[in-house]
């Protein structure tokens, strides 16, 4: 016979492992992950490029990174990385395997959950997916350091969902006006889903300084104007053959040219401050599960 006497219950209720956890995370905050998303409005704007350097650089520097690589359908980091994963978040998703089964290992240790190719299921979630999909990966956050999520390009309701729950996003763009147009549609949703949200900008694949600045100034002015807001810019990178070649080589150009302008760029990237201040209260993905709802 069950016993389901008050007591019996109070020696099984999985509260004081939730009271315990509860402490355990106020005494020591950082046993919760700080999650980052790069995103951007136009796609190939280099958001895969910048995501996979920075996974690198920051476990370079000794942080348990996971990148999720949450461009389903069309997924490409395990590819910049040299890696061929199993599984990915559509079989994560489906219920086939844990996070921890998908996840596989890049260099310096860094982990990859990759999106997998053409698996359209996740491209466009339901809710109920999404949720479960959050539901699976909560417990990530107290594995790893630091959470760096891939956006597909564009505004799409799991891209939303995030946006939602984040603290810190880096909008990558490129300093063509399409470019720059949809960089902005996205910032102004970004900031109606989520005003405490704080967006870093980055300028990939910029002919010269000069160029980078005057979209920049263009992006900003239109911002503060019509927003009374404007993101920080964080970052130029150059359009470099260096990158092409380490796309090519399946190895990020952090660590197969690591002297090169572009790599340059990216590390000072991963050195902006809020990387390292990006962690909410309420873990991420809780926020973003009340997000669905
Ligand atoms: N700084 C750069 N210099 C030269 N080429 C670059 C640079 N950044 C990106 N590229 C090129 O642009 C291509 C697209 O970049 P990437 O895959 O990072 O874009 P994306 O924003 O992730 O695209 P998608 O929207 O499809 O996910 C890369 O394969 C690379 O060849
Ligand atoms: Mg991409």
């Amino acid at each position: 016979m069950i016993d389901i006497s008050p007591l019996s219950l109070l020696r099984r209720n999985p509260l004081k492992k939730v009271l315990d956890t509860e402490r355990r995370m106020r005494e020591n905050p950082a046993s919760t992950a700080r999650v980052v998303g790069i995103a951007s409005g136009k796609g190939g704007t280099g958001k895969s490029v910048l995501s996979t350097n920075l996974a690198v650089l920051r476990a370079q520097k000794g942080e348990r990174v996971l990148l999720v690589d949450f461009d389903a359908g069309l997924a490409n980091d395990h590819l910049l990385l040299g890696l061929a994963p199993q599984y990915d978040l559509g079989h994560v998703a489906e219920g086939q395997v844990s996070p921890a089964q998908a996840i596989v290992e890049g260099p310096h240790g860094l982990k990859l959950l990759s999106g997998g190719v053409g698996r359209h299921g996740l491209a466009n979630p339901t809710r109920r997916e999404l949720e479960r999909l959050f539901r699976a990966l909560r417990p990530l956050e107290d594995q790893f350091d630091l959470i760096l999520i891939d956006h597909g390009a564009g505004i799409g309701y799991a891209t939303l969902a995030h946006l939602a729950a984040a603290t810190t996003l880096i909008v990558v763009t490129n300093h063509e006006i399409t470019a720059l147009s949809d960089a902005y549609a996205l910032y102004k949703r970004a900031r109606m889903v989520n005003p405490e949200l704080h967006v870093g900008m980055v300028f990939n694949r910029v002919p010269d300084t000069a160029t980078a600045d005057a979209a920049w100034q263009r992006f900003r002015d239109a911002s503060r104007r019509f927003l009374g807001t404007q993101p920080e810019h964080i970052g130029i990178v150059p359009a470099d053959s260096a990158v092409t070649a380490s796309v090519d080589a399946r190895t990020p150009v952090c660590l197969h040219n690591p002297g090169s302008w572009s790599a340059r760029a990216l590390a000072e990237v991963a050195r902006w401050n809020r990387i390292d201040t990006s962690r909410s209260v309420t873990p991420f993905y809780e926020r973003a599960l009340r997000a669905l709802r």
